[in-house]
């Protein structure tokens, strides 16, 4: 499924560039132009990162953190 129209990326690459480190939104816009563009994936590249599972030190860790609490 694509995640961000603009630059053509799915999920999977989503994911792929998570696993590789791209674990924040401005990370993903850095590696793949995620939210780069009109920005209104970003929402949505946020809840792939979530489900990723991605870095302590990312935004979606302190959100995750903050919805357990
Ligand atoms: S859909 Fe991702 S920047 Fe436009």
């Amino acid at each position: 499924m694509y995640v961000c129209i603009c630059a053509a990326v799915t999920d999977r690459e989503v994911r792929k560039a998570a696993a590789a480190g791209a674990d924040t939104l401005d990370k993903l816009a850095m590696a793949l132009g995620v939210g780069a563009g009109c920005g209104c994936c970003r929402e949505a590249a946020q809840q792939v990162l979530i489900e990723a599972g991605c870095g302590q030190g990312c935004a979606c860790a302190q959100m995750r953190q903050t919805a357990a609490a």
